[in-house]
């Protein structure tokens, strides 16, 4: 009897053992197969990815299967690649005699990324954008400067908000026509988009266009001023706006938001 509760004791001892030395063992090879970081997505001409390849210390070696359509910028295990033209093309990492592939199909969707701003915020937002949707961009500008002073700005841009005045640029488009979505960027000035942000909208013909805005501003958010843009650019699909914060320019957690943002976009 003794004999038998001192084998049930030791079968017991080694499946509790067991179990405690299998479990890190599976993780730690699971962690260790080789894999790439996206098997598929869709780009817009000129937007930029990065893939990388973990799981392993062997070289990679990078290669598109049409390079009229994505272009690579190799870098050990990581591979910048660019959406040049509309088609498919599949990216192949090779290590050793593992093939790991990515397919990439670019759109032939054309977009313009218009922003205002006077002191960086929304222009390096406009930047990130561009990296992740690609598309062309250009910058509003008045044709006469506002003051460098930060409280005559304030003062200049109170003014100008309260007569509704429409502040005279030198940014012209040509061939606005041929934009599918429009990304308009600018900074919130007293609760609304600078004046000259309306001046720009309201050059073009928006119908059948996608319409995303976002802000960047100290506290407010984009309150009323991505409705009012909304309804200045007539005959536009619209989309939900984003803020970014100035204390959040331009940190990983804004990009992830700005990431989730543009791909849950919907007109
Ligand atoms: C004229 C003026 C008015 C502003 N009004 C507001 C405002 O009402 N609410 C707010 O949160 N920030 C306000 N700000 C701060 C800007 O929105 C913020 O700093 C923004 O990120 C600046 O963007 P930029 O660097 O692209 O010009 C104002 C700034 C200026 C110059």
């Amino acid at each position: 009897m003794k004999g038998k509760r001192i084998i049930t004791a030791i079968i017991a001892l080694v499946l509790v053992v067991g179990t405690i030395y299998t479990v890190p063992l599976t993780k730690t090879s699971a962690a260790k197969k080789v894999k790439i970081s996206a098997e598929s997505f869709d780009l817009n001409p000129g937007a930029v990815r990065t893939l990388t390849v973990s799981g392993t210390s062997q070289s990679v070696k990078w290669s598109t299967s049409n390079s009229k359509v994505v272009s690579i910028k190799k870098n050990g295990n990581k591979a910048t690649i660019t959406a040049k033209k509309k088609g498919n093309a599949t990216i192949t990492a090779k290590v050793g005699k593992t093939k790991l592939q990515c397919k990439v199909k670019v759109s032939g969707k054309k977009v313009l990324i218009a922003y205002f701003s006077r002191s960086g915020n929304s222009k390096k937002v406009a930047q990130y954008i561009q990296k992740q949707i690609g598309g062309d961009m250009v910058q509003i500008k008045t044709k006469k400067a506002y003051p460098s002073d930060y409280e005559k700005c304030t003062e200049q841009a109170e003014k100008e908000l309260e007569d509704d005045i429409r502040p005279e640029i030198t940014t012209k488009v040509k061939n606005f026509d041929k934009y599918d979505e429009v990304v308009i960027g600018y900074p919130i000035w007293w609760g609304m988009a600078p004046r000259a942000v309306c001046t720009f909208v309201e050059q073009y013909n928006w119908e059948g266009k996608t319409l995303i805005t976002y802000c960047t501003s100290a506290s407010s958010g984009v309150g009323d001023s991505a409705a009012e843009i909304g309804r200045l650019c007539k005959g536009a699909k619209r989309t939900k706006a984003f803020s970014a914060y100035d204390d959040e320019i331009l940190n990983s957690s804004l990009k992830k938001r700005i990431d989730k943002w543009l791909k849950n976009i919907k007109a």
